[in-house]
């Protein structure tokens, strides 16, 4: 039995495009035929072999009818609360049918245990509905949503990519010419005039060095504070949401100026004749810098930014074989976050809030929202989900080798960076609610 289970959404709605303003006999008609496809689909389709697995498709069906017929997202802090065992929640697509980045596509490069994808994410206090492409969609008619940041923000937007693609055909508008890195990519989804875009900018400033050229050590970076990367704040008019997702790399390190004026330096001992500025000012700097740009796009349409927390690694082992070994998500209790990402979720929050102070001093009020989406806990609580020696293909065909590398930062996709875009769809919802208000 292959370790895929798709599961088909054939829902159209009889009127076009299903919103979230549906009148009520019309979403009544709407559960009762989720239901009965639902229960359709269990008897006719489900693998007999697990009694659970059974049950996956009617609670897939019913996540998708909440966000339906619940015309109030719930008032409910989604960054706490625990992974619970749900066989088949996160079968969601096929990876290699949406063209994500090779060194994620775990199941092709040949990982066999796949109990990774068999976690939801269980939030204190309420449920957390899981990922409705068609809500999604149409929410975003006519929009453009842009990732900026390292390599989890392409993650992140690889995941979204491939949740939207079960329910509409997308098609690669640009893709750069590097194969490996995949700095710039561009989808759109036709059906919904939906744009989806991806901006490599690992400092979200402007950074040379190793931000763009892999050959270099990892802290050779030249970051000027004082100018976004031009890329992205380029097209910053465009754009009606934007989820920042960067960490990692301050943390390596780098070499910081204003202009051609070195202002500070991170992870470089050997340069004695200017200020250590750490990771925490540059960071600021930059979301700061971001905002500004944001507020003053030309035609002030509104904005949705959001700030994506730090996705710590879980390197354990020092062998190809030893690194990130975990099968399970760890227990409750049985990690902490550290003082490091505690801080780092701060500084989030505290920039967030200024920038809405900001905001709201201007009066303009609408114009910029600027929101957390705290994945941090959720995501250091799965150990479980990242490719390891699979982010090559086939990595132990000929032994072990020691030269191979482990990823065990990113996730393999599907796996658990889907959750982070199941709670950026209640967030983006809860603003459209507040909105229409
Ligand atoms: C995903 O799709 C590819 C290409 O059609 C196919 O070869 C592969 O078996 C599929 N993978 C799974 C896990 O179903
Ligand atoms: C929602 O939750 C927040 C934080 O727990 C609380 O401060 C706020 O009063 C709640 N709002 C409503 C409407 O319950
Ligand atoms: C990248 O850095 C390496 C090592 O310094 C250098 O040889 C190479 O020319 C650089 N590549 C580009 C495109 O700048
Ligand atoms: C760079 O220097 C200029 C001129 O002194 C100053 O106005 C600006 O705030 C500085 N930028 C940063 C990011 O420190
Ligand atoms: C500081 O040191 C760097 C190299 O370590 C050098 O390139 C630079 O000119 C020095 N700056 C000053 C102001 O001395």
């Amino acid at each position: 039995m292959g370790a895929y289970h798709p599961h088909k959404h054939k829902t159209s709605s009889p009127k076009g495009s299903p919103g979230y303003f549906v009148p009520k006999p019309v979403c009544a008609w709407l559960v009762f035929g989720f239901l009965s496809l639902a229960l359709l689909h269990i008897i006719c389709c489900s693998p007999s072999t697990n009694q659970d697995s059974v049950f996956s498709p009617l609670i897939q069906y019913l996540d998708d009818t909440y966000s339906f017929v619940s015309t109030e997202p719930k008032n409910c802090s989604y960054s706490e609360g625990k992974w619970v065992y749900a066989p088949g929640h996160a079968r969601r697509y096929n990876g290699t049918l949406c063209n994500v980045k090779e060194s994620h596509d775990c199941i092709r490069n040949g990982r066999q245990d796949t109990g990774y994808l068999d976690w939801r994410w269980q939030p204190d206090g309420c449920r957390l509905p899981a990922f409705n492409p068609r809500a999604f969609l149409s929410q975003m008619r006519g929009k453009h949503v842009a990732f900026v940041g390292d390599s989890m923000a392409r993650n992140q937007v690889q995941s979204l990519v491939c949740l939207l693609s079960s329910a509409h055909p997308y098609k690669v508008v640009y893709r750069d010419r590097n194969p490996y890195k995949y700095y710039f990519w561009r989808w759109s989804f036709p059906s919904h005039d939906v744009t989806v875009s991806f901006y490599w900018a690992p400092f979200i400033s402007r950074a040379t060095g190793k931000a763009s050229n892999d050959s270099l050590p990892q802290t050779m970076n030249y970051v000027d504070l004082d100018v976004l990367d031009d890329r992205w704040a380029n097209d910053a008019d465009t754009m009606d949401v934007v989820v920042f997702s960067i960490g990692h790399w301050l943390l390596n390190g780098a070499i910081y100026y204003n202009g051609t004026e070195m202002v500070g330096v991170h992870q470089h001992p050997e340069i004695t004749n200017t200020t250590v500025v750490g990771y925490a000012i540059p960071m600021r700097t930059a979301y700061r810098k971001a905002f500004e740009r944001l507020m003053t796009s030309a035609d002030r349409r509104p904005k949705n930014v959001v700030l994506a927390t730090f996705s710590p690694a879980h390197f354990e082992g020092n062998t190809l074989t030893t690194a990130c070994p975990r099968k399970e998500p760890y227990k409750e209790g049985e990690k902490q976050l550290r003082p490091l990402e505690e801080e780092l979720r701060t500084i989030m929050y505290e920039e967030a809030e200024a920038a809405m102070r900001k905001v709201s001093d201007n009066g303009g009020g609408g114009a910029m929202s600027v929101e957390v989406l705290d994945i941090t806990k959720l995501a250091i609580m799965r150990p479980d989900g990242h490719p390891g020696p699979y982010m090559h293909r086939d990595p132990f065909a000929n032994g072990v080798q020691e030269w191979m590398s482990a990823d065990c930062l990113h996730f393999c996709l599907p796996g658990p960076v889907d959750t982070f875009n199941e709670i950026l769809q209640q967030m983006l919802r809860k603003k459209r609610a507040v909105k229409t208000h």
